[in-house]
């Protein structure tokens, strides 16, 4: 198959491109390269593999000529960076994700996965499942939302659209991001060893390793199409969700490790307890990976060199570095943007 990544460059898309071309599948990546194209290093020299480096908000939609399948995961990614320029992050996660979508359908692409998130529900008591209502804080969150909204729609029969509500990703990534709460704590732990803990730790909050997301794109590009067609899944598994502070003690603890826990911030206002029943029996989706093995291997990788600390590992650093850097003039002046 033919398939668009857009992100692709990303913590979530490089894991994923690689998957899909070790899959044998043909790829397109398109992405700023916001974060650089190290990424993907490993792949750069595959025939099977296309570079684009582009904004979903302007792109050439040739690009979407012959491709079967798109996977939307280009945005601002966390809630911090969304709120750096509410109007930026609105522009780019909302709009230009239902340009993509569009574009993909006119273009005859067969499929569209568009990347939500399980922070659209906020902060909510119970367990949560796709029907119940939702609660969306940040701007991220609201973007993802409206996402949803304009691009379901756009489903028909010839024209397969599924949206994805991930729980918060852990596990290495050649675009490593500390901003995650696991993979910071493993950072906290190697560091220190104190491990943060955002206050009061009490806030439940679902997760899933990023080979696992990897799986969950492969279940959906292949499943039946009536069963994912105009669908909304959260993505994670029922015993992947956890309290802040229990699931803090645990990743000390797999490493064996003693530690002190590193408060910060105050109480978060995001806490959601998420079921993960609809993904699970509709595609048959069971993780493969666990926190505690995650945090393993980033703590060998941090301990082997193969994994830096750097601000580009801190995602809304990194933004924060790109817009009040000079090298960046000349892209500034050309489409008067930065992000
Ligand atoms: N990582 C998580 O825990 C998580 C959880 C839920 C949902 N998601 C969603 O998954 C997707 C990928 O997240 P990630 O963790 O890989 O983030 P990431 O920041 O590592 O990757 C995003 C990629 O998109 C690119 N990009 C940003 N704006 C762009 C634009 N306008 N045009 C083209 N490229 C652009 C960046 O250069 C980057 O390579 C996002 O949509 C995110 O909201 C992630």
């Amino acid at each position: 198959m033919q398939i668009l990544v857009t992100g692709g460059a990303g913590y979530i898309g490089s894991v994923l491109v690689k998957e899909l071309l070790a899959d044998g599948h043909k790829v397109k990546c398109l992405d700023r390269f916001f974060f650089g194209k190290e990424s993907l290093a490993e792949v750069l020299s595959n025939p099977n593999l296309e570079l684009y480096k582009d904004d979903i908000r302007w792109f050439d939609p040739k690009v979407l000529k012959n491709v079967d399948v798109v996977m939307d995961l280009a945005a601002l990614s966390n809630d911090p960076a969304g709120e750096l320029d509410p109007a930026k992050t609105l522009d780019i996660n909302y709009l230009g994700r239902i340009r993509v979508a569009r574009l993909s359908k006119e273009y005859g692409v067969k499929r569209y996965i568009l990347a939500s998130s399980c922070s659209i529900y906020g902060f909510q008591d119970g367990i949560i499942d796709e029907t119940s209502s939702i609660n969306p804080l940040t701007t991220y969150a609201k973007a993802n939302r409206k996402a949803e909204e304009d691009v379901l729609p756009l489903a028909d029969s010839k024209f397969t659209v599924t949206a994805l509500r991930f729980a918060t990703v852990y596990g290495y990534s050649g675009r490593m991001r500390f901003d995650l709460a696991i993979n910071g704590m493993v950072l906290g732990l190697y560091k220190n060893p104190k491990i943060p803990v955002m206050r009061d730790g009490k806030q439940w909050r679902p997760f899933i390793h990023v080979k696992d997301v990897a799986t969950a794109y492969k279940r959906v590009m292949n499943h039946q199409q009536d069963k994912i067609n105009g669908q909304i899944f959260n993505v994670g598994s029922d015993e992947q969700n956890y309290q802040i502070l229990p699931l803090a003690e645990m990743v000390g603890k797999s490493l064996d490790i003693n530690y002190e826990i590193d408060w910060y911030g105050s109480a978060d206002s995001r806490s959601y307890k998420v079921s993960f029943k609809k993904f699970k029996d509709t595609v048959d989706f069971k993780p493969a990976y666990t926190p505690r093995e995650g945090a393993r291997e980033i703590y060998e990788a941090l301990k082997t060199g193969k994994l830096v600390e750097s601000t580009k590992t801190k995602t809304v650093e990194w933004y924060k570095h790109l817009i009040n850097s000079a090298e960046l003039v000349s892209e500034v002046s050309v489409r008067n943007t930065i992000l």
